[in-house]
């Protein structure tokens, strides 16, 4: 049964994707984003937006909060904050590394460490979905820090599911290949280089937002119940298969 989902990147190209589906699925969604002007130019006046950096403790802790005093306790959560970066290792400055570690795997490690706490204190069950990348999985050349923190939300993903199975607080990732959002823009912003990142795929075509939010949203529905500690890869076959070469 669908109650409040809390969900973060809600201004980016998949948290507009996951919050439609969510709300398909009769969830009422709490819209977290750095700008609440950013949010509401999306989303409109009436909308449920929060104003938090998920990326610290405070703020992640403060938008649990916030929607729990504006609408009540969450019990899922689709944390669609992150970024993506593109640069070797030898071009990776620290400011470069650290802004991708803090965007990526702080966020998601501090948002689940509250939306859990806020659980375990109402002594309620729930469900999150974390986002990797198909560069945790398989070396991706030039990912080098972005493959780092995904790593990481991977390995966070499994341990929390671990830790909180118990109290049935499910925890699962999906991990998904090149989708068309605004985070790649300038990597398939014309007709090339898009044709360019597709062949990189055994599937033909880049990942669409709507189709990952859809299995987002399935994780965090009851149909999911059994099902924790998995990190679903959606990425046209790039992870697992090899195509024929010809
Ligand atoms: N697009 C792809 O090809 C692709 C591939 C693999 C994985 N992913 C992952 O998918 C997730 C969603 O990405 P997207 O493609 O939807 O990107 P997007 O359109 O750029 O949206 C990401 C959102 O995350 C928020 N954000 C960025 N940096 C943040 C920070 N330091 N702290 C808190 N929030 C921050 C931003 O919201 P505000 O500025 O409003 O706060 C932004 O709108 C990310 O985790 C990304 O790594 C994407």
């Amino acid at each position: 049964m669908a109650g409040i989902a809390l969900l973060t990147g809600a201004s980016g190209g998949l948290g507009q994707a996951a919050a439609a589906e969510l709300q398909q699925d009769g969830w009422t969604v709490a819209l977290v984003g750095r700008s609440e002007e950013r949010l509401r130019s999306i989303y409109g006046s009436e909308a449920l937006c929060i104003e938090a950096d998920v990326s610290t403790p405070e703020g992640a802790k403060a938008a649990v909060m916030r929607c729990q005093q504006q609408v009540g306790l969450p019990t899922a959560l689709a944390h669609c904050a992150g970024t993506t970066l593109l640069s070797p290792l030898h071009r990776t400055t620290p400011e470069l590394y650290r802004t991708c570690l803090t965007a990526n795997l702080d966020s998601a490690f501090f948002t689940l460490g509250a939306f859990v706490d806020a659980l375990r204190e109402a002594r309620e069950p729930g469900a999150a979905v974390l986002v990797s990348s198909v560069v945790a999985r398989i070396g991706v050349a030039n990912h080098e820090a972005i493959a780092a923190a995904k790593a990481g939300v991977e390995g966070l993903t499994r341990s929390a599911a671990a830790t909180y199975a118990p109290s049935r607080i499910r925890v699962n990732a999906v991990a998904p290949g090149i989708m068309d959002t605004p985070a790649v823009a300038r990597i398939i912003g014309n007709d090339a280089s898009r044709a360019g990142a597709a062949k990189q795929y055994p599937l033909p075509g880049i990942g669409n937002p709507a189709d990952l939010a859809r299995l987002m949203a399935w994780l965090l529905s009851d149909k999911a119940g059994w099902i924790t500690g998995q990190v679903w890869a959606m990425d046209g076959g790039f992870s697992s298969i090899r195509p024929l070469v010809r």
